[in-house]
């Protein structure tokens, strides 16, 4: 398996991160009803034995559960996993002393001693700086808590402002997570790609199939409506989905020359993008197996043109 350096110095991973949001998420998932604990021990499992050990999680995704689940299913296997976890802002907590709080439970709930990334999951600033804040992982990496420092849903400016505070203290961002798929190419134009290229920070891409649009399974031919929190995203109304069928249909044409899933194209794109892994969620062994086979082969060159060129409107 190939592997990545996050950021310039940062841990060694798999060209592709498991995303871990729908374990024990009733908000906006459904765990507990459609899905359980066993489904998703199969998918770490799927993914473990894919060669991809790379997992993102965060200490509010199912308040608590997801770092929680993890942590079991990490203990009952001997293979080394590496976890990205995330720091929320919130306005009550204004002291660095907050982040190590807060650090102290991800680890406890996913019963390690570091984490490989630690990330700051919304630029908010509310009562705390980004000054106390930065300094404050600083302070975790000195620490040994935390090996490398990220960042999430930063601009351009803000990853600049972190990378700065942390360069001071000898620490180097090491990467920042945003929303990024053919079906969202804001963080092209916003000039997000750009910049984490200059700074060397490793853009992490989080909903890179679109919350599933891009795996080809919504489409108008077998339209159902949405159900759970899909009903608020027009994207999946009968409207978004005339809009995105000439993508699918594209990523249908080159999977059928590769033999590979419309989710294992648009993955890949995201990959020949260089300096950017994928974050697909998985809740099931089959999810996670086919996500994976992602990796494995390269789009030509006219080929990546091709699904940029039919998705401008997303930028
Ligand atoms: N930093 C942030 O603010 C932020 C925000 C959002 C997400 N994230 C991270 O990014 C990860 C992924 O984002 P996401 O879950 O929003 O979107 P996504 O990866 O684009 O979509 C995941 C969903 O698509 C479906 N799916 C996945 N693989 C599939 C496959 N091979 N075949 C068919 N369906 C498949 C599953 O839903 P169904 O089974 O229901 O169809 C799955 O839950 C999260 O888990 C989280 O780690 C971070």
């Amino acid at each position: 398996m190939q592997t990545i350096t996050l950021g310039q110095d940062g841990p060694v991973v798999t060209p592709l991160c498991v995303g871990t949001w729908a374990w024990g998420d009733k908000l906006f998932w459904n765990y507990g009803t459609d899905y359980g604990a066993v489904q998703l021990r199969e998918a770490f499992e799927a993914s473990l034995n894919a060669g991809v050990n790379f997992f993102d999680t965060a200490e509010v995704y199912g308040m608590g559960l997801s770092e929680e689940l993890l942590g079991q299913f990490m203990k009952q296997i001997d293979l080394p996993v590496i976890i990205a976890t995330k720091y929320g802002p919130m306005p009550w907590r204004f002291t660095g002393q907050s982040v190590a709080d807060a650090l102290t439970a991800s680890l406890k709930r996913l019963q390690v001693e570091q984490v490989a990334l630690y990330q700051v999951h919304w630029p908010f600033t509310f009562f705390m700086s980004q000054e106390t804040l930065m300094n404050a992982l600083a302070d975790e990496v000195q620490r040994g808590r935390i090996a490398a420092v990220g960042v999430s849903n930063y601009s351009a400016d803000q990853m600049r402002v972190a990378h700065q505070i942390l360069a001071a203290r000898g620490v180097r961002l090491a990467a920042n997570q945003v929303r990024y798929s053919l079906l969202s190419r804001q963080v092209e134009t916003q000039g997000i790609v750009d910049t984490a290229r200059q700074l060397g920070v490793t853009i992490l891409a989080y909903s890179p199939l679109a919350q599933g649009l891009l795996t080809g399974k919504y489409s108008l031919k077998n339209f159902k409506e949405p159900t759970g929190a899909r009903r608020f995203d027009s994207r999946f109304s009968r409207k978004g989905l005339e809009k995105i069928a000439p993508v699918i249909s594209l990523l249908r044409e080159l999977g059928d020359k590769y033999d590979r899933t419309e989710a294992q194209i648009a993955l890949n794109w995201l990959i020949a993008q260089g300096n950017v892994i994928p974050i697909p969620g998985a809740k099931t062994a089959e999810q996670a197996a086919q996500n994976a086979g992602a990796l494995g082969f390269s789009l030509q060159a006219d080929e990546v043109a091709k699904l940029e060129q039919i998705t401008r409107t997303f930028r």
